[in-house]
């Protein structure tokens, strides 16, 4: 059915690279002119937009308290201080994810303990979770990868028994609900991202939620130097912090983002059905939703047969050669890197086996059907010819 492939020199599926839309749209434009206009850059200089923002996320995902910081690399970490991991401590994280979801766990001197994650659902394997606890497991940090809510229900349970803190990795999956909550609010405390790519953006900038006031108010700290009950009450520290600050302008596109975070998940499900339909004549298998509807699809992410494990990297080589995107968020187990393989010497068999044989299709809002017809057929192209 398809000829020659681009790869080798045959036509591609489209003449002239095909690329993702901006998120940022007249909204965001306007905030940030606003911003700029009033010449208030930041919160500390009388903004109010840091402010709004932390309220409107907080009332959004219906928690108490929101912390803004200046990436979801920094949520995570003021998450793990507000806690207080340490020296000595041990955290659980799954082993397929970014790498700042275990980076963060060294910047405290902590130990990263790598668990395996579900063959279906690519997020945290509960049985082997309850496997990797020990008497020093101070923390497990649950990923919601690529939009899919984790198996929440028992990890809490398990977490409760061990009287661990459970950090919710939600940087892939603003919005997202699982058993009526919101991701984020049903641990201790969660983390977002804001970064260019994400659900929703502003460039760059995190969230930390929680409805610990203790917490909350630890994270307000350790996000401000470590300063005690804010300027108006004098220079005055207790604890080592940061300058974690996101920016007004930061908040202000956040802010317009925020207001259409449904409307914008609700086409990346869309897009995602679209490429399910198309592919559903195809030997790939897709991530599985924990509950049916509960992803907000941050991506779509597919595995190629088994029989293909070694061809996957040439795969999207070959499927980028035809003018399309695809990508591959994570080419390998975080635990196999030369950062934390020192950390763990187990084999984690569906990390090992999934990371290498998957790859994900962009659901961004405003890509156009035509973009999921030719990344598909891009797709079958590459496939029919392995
Ligand atoms: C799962 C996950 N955790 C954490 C982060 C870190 O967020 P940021 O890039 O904003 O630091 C990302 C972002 O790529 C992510 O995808």
């Amino acid at each position: 059915m398809f000829k020659n492939l681009a790869i080798r020199g045959g036509k591609p599926i489209v003449s002239n690279p095909i690329r993702r839309p901006s998120p940022i749209g007249k909204d965001e434009i306007a905030a940030g002119v606003r911003v700029l206009r009033s010449g208030v850059l930041s919160r500390a200089g009388r903004g109010r937009e840091v402010l709004k923002f932390e309220v409107n996320f907080a009332k959004y995902c219906d928690v108490q308290y929101a912390v803004t910081t200046t990436s979801g690399t920094t949520a995570l970490h003021t998450a793990l201080e507000a806690i207080g991991v340490c020296r000595g401590d041990e955290v659980i994280v799954p082993a397929l994810t970014f790498v700042s979801s275990a980076s963060v766990i060294l910047q405290q001197n902590a130990r990263p303990v790598f668990a395996d994650v579900d063959p279906d659902t690519f997020c945290l394997d509960v049985s082997d979770f309850k496997k990797k606890i020990t008497p020093k497991t101070k923390a497990v940090i649950v990923v919601h990868l690529y939009g899919n809510p984790a198996n929440m229900r028992d990890i809490i349970r398990i977490a409760k028994k061990h009287e661990i803190s459970v950090v919710e990795d939600c940087a892939q999956a603003h919005g997202a609900i699982y058993n009526r909550h919101r991701v984020g609010t049903l641990g201790d405390i969660g983390c977002f991202s804001f970064y260019q790519t994400k659900n929703m953006t502003c460039g760059e900038g995190g969230m930390v939620i929680t409805n610990k006031k203790k917490l909350y108010e630890a994270c307000k700290s350790i996000v401000d130097h470590g300063l005690i009950d804010g300027y108006l009450q004098g220079y005055n520290y207790n604890r080592l912090g940061h300058n974690y600050h996101m920016t007004e302008l930061q908040a202000a596109i956040g802010l317009a983002q925020l207001k259409k975070l449904n409307r914008l998940n609700n086409q990346r499900r869309r897009n995602a059905v679209l490429y399910k339909k198309l592919l559903s004549d195809t030997p790939l298998r897709f991530q599985r939703e924990t509950h049916l509807g509960s992803s907000v699809y941050y991506g779509l992410t597919a595995l190629l047969p088994e029989k293909f494990i070694s061809k996957r990297d040439w795969f999207i080589e070959a499927v980028r050669a035809e003018n399309v995107e695809i990508n591959n968020l994570y080419p390998h187990a975080l635990s196999r890197t030369e950062l934390f393989r020192k950390y763990n010497s187990v084999k984690l068999p569906v990390a090992e086996n999934v990371s290498a044989r998957l790859f994900n299709c962009y659901t961004n809002p405003g890509i156009t059907k035509y973009y999921i017809h030719a990344t598909s057929r891009a797709i079958k192209k590459v496939l029919s010819n392995l």
